[in-house]
């Protein structure tokens, strides 16, 4: 079988969750073996540390949410995405986009050491493919108002930021694809099963 990682991003009540939910269905009915990591959070320490990070009351420091994404992240590659990556395919609910998207454009932390935690931790692994959820500016916070992680209360300028931040990290990359969150869920989730079924060669005859 044709062994990939396959990334959700885009910024928060964008979808994505509900996509990967839905290719997860898909791959059980197709009898394909995956794995489904949300970050952060995936492994049993990451949860303890996703929990850490996004609780109402945390009042950490920027740089520290950063060290600590980054410490999720690496629970998560060396106990499921490193025993797996020759075995299954690896669906993630948010990578290495969000955190330079978040920490970056959003926070203004220094995009070169983003990068260079990242690629302490990952070595030469990257996604093979990307869905990048775009929300239009009228929508943004409208998806999200009731929740309730610590991000969720920013204002609508900072989802902007780090939205347009998605779009400029991706601009170039050939393998992904831009989702548009005001279409139907019904016609994404077509869109997303045709490149999911080239992607891993199913053939859905
Ligand atoms: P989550 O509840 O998973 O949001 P959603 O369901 O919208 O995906 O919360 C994850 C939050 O963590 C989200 O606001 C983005 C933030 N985040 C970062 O800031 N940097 C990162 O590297 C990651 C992985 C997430």
């Amino acid at each position: 079988m044709y062994k990939k990682i396959i990334v959700f991003e885009g910024i928060d009540g964008s979808g994505k969750t509900y996509h990967i939910n839905e290719v997860s269905k898909y791959l059980t009915k197709k009898k394909i073996r995956f794995i489904k990591i949300r970050e952060p959070g995936g492994s049993k320490n990451s949860e303890v540390i996703r929990n850490f990070i996004l609780n109402k009351k945390s009042n950490l420091k920027k740089k520290t949410d950063l060290l600590l994404y980054l410490a999720a992240r690496n629970e998560n590659f060396e106990n499921l995405i490193k025993p797996n990556i020759n075995k299954k395919v690896i669906l993630l609910d948010r990578f290495v986009c969000s955190t330079v998207a978040y920490q970056h454009y959003g926070f203004k932390i220094n995009k070169s050491i983003i990068k260079s935690l990242n690629n302490f931790i990952l070595g030469n692994i990257k996604p093979n493919f990307t869905f990048l959820h775009i929300v239009p500016p009228k929508n943004i916070k409208k998806n999200i108002s009731g929740r309730k992680n610590k991000y969720d209360s920013f204002n609508k300028n900072f989802y902007k930021k780090v939205q347009s931040g998605f779009l400029k990290i991706l601009k170039n990359d050939k393998n992904k694809y831009i989702i548009d969150a005001s279409r139907t869920k019904k016609y994404n989730m077509e869109i997303i099963r045709k490149k999911i079924n080239r992607l891993l060669r199913i053939n859905d005859k």
